[in-house]
């Protein structure tokens, strides 16, 4: 479950409820609506399938889960699994870079015949992923015998031609949902199923978001409202969105939601720049920015009613005098210092508090980030769903790689 508020994003400044009615958010409902009905975009009915399929991918002797992809394809299984786990990454390998020391290391370290491998790409082209899947393919051909699985999730390219190729197992995404948007089909649900996570209650979690979504009274939907706030506030001048997380684990969903928001809504001169701060740890870097630097940003602090871990501490402060508490309330007290602060600042803030950090929770938050990314496209009138610059920088990638690869340096 989480809260959403909004209050200190539309009682100060220069943005008002009554700006709010003025926009024609029913139109931009009504069109996203009108996608996800159709077929358009299909991030919204996978929530609803059937989750039987998913026994393909039990785990059950507690194998290595490696995965391996890009931005959409692997982003949002992070911020679910990082989001949940405390720490303990015990068997879980992400690779989703062409940093050669990240790679290598990962793979110098993990014994692949004790591995699911997850080869993830709804394009099958991508490059990282595609020579992450090379150097894997070579560790396994130096093996004596491989026990290991490799599971393909892709639906064409080199990547689906070498699966077929192999005899490996292949899954398919479906084509209307975007890799960004895909985190509630196989892409994100068959590896965090391997990685022992219930799956059906990050899906209850984004159900019960779609209620809410469903709601033409912006005031009760948290996505359409959220939306409106960050694109009233852009037009104002203030292009930036920091999400500030107090939930230190959160950080992936924190890259997942600056992919989510950049991709989608960085087009046409439009969109926000999205950005990550941890709380408390950025009170100690980037909030002096953020209180007297330029004034074109809008936070949204994301906290939480329980942490998982808590205790009670007994300490001096710097008068000597004693004071007791628990470790969550000094968090929770200094995310609430923050926001009175940037408050008192005329920094423009909303707050989603989670009851406490669990799979529907994640759900629920993901999902709604899902609806206010597509609600928002519609405000600026763009297509959400492409991302042709990024098309623009691969195919510049390609032609320098296949040119001068072989020579090693520029
Ligand atoms: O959202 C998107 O479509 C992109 O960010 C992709 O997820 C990313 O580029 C990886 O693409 P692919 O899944 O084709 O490897």
């Amino acid at each position: 479950m989480l809260k959403y508020e909004y209050k200190n994003a539309v009682n100060i400044g220069d943005v008002s409820l009554e700006d709010i009615e003025k926009v024609d958010y029913i139109k931009a409902y009504s069109n996203l609506m009108e996608k996800l009905n159709n077929g358009v975009v299909g991030f919204r009915e996978v929530i609803y399938d059937d989750l039987d399929k998913y026994s393909d991918f039990k785990n059950e002797d507690g194998k290595n889960v490696v995965v391996v992809g890009m931005g959409g394809s692997i982003l949002g299984t992070m911020a679910i699994y990082y989001g949940l786990s405390l720490y303990n990454y015990n068997n879980a390998y992400f690779i989703d870079n062409s940093d050669p020391e990240k790679t290598l290391s990962i793979l110098k370290k993990v014994d692949l015949n004790n591995s699911i491998i997850y080869i993830i790409s709804k394009s099958g082209n991508t490059l990282e992923t595609l020579v992450n899947y090379y150097l894997i393919k070579r560790k396994i051909e130096k093996l004596d015998s491989f026990k290991g699985d490799i599971i393909f999730i892709t639906n064409d390219g080199k990547l689906k031609r070498e699966a077929e190729k192999n005899n490996y197992k292949v899954y398919s995404i479906p084509e209307n949902v975007p890799g960004r948007f895909s985190v509630f089909t196989v892409v994100g649900l068959a590896p965090l199923y391997s990685l022992g996570i219930d799956i059906s209650k990050i899906l209850e979690g984004a159900k019960y978001m779609d209620k809410l979504c469903q709601n033409k009274n912006i005031f009760k939907n948290p996505a359409l409202l959220n939306g409106v706030i960050h694109y009233l506030h852009e037009k104002k001048g203030r292009s930036i969105s920091v999400v500030m997380s107090y939930i230190e684990r959160l950080k992936y969903f924190g890259e997942w939601y600056k992919q989510l928001f950049g991709e989608s809504l960085g087009k046409n001169n439009n969109g926000l720049t999205p950005l990550l701060s941890i709380g408390a740890k950025d009170q100690h870097s980037l909030l002096q920015l953020y209180m007297d630097g330029k004034k074109d940003k809008v936070i949204t602090f994301i906290t939480t009613e329980k942490y998982d871990l808590d205790e009670e501490i007994t300490f001096e402060d710097i008068n000597d005098e004693k004071i007791s508490c628990n470790l969550s309330n000094i968090i929770k007290f200094e995310q609430m210092a923050t926001e009175i602060s940037l408050t008192q600042r005329g920094v423009p803030n909303v707050r989603i508090t989670l009851d406490k950090v669990d799979e529907f929770s994640l759900g629920a938050m993901m999902y709604m980030y899902e609806m206010q990314v597509g609600f928002m496209g519609e405000l600026y009138n763009i297509d959400a769903y492409n991302q042709p610059a990024v098309e623009e920088e691969k195919r510049i990638c390609w032609k320098l790689i296949k040119e001068y690869g072989k020579y090693g340096d520029r």
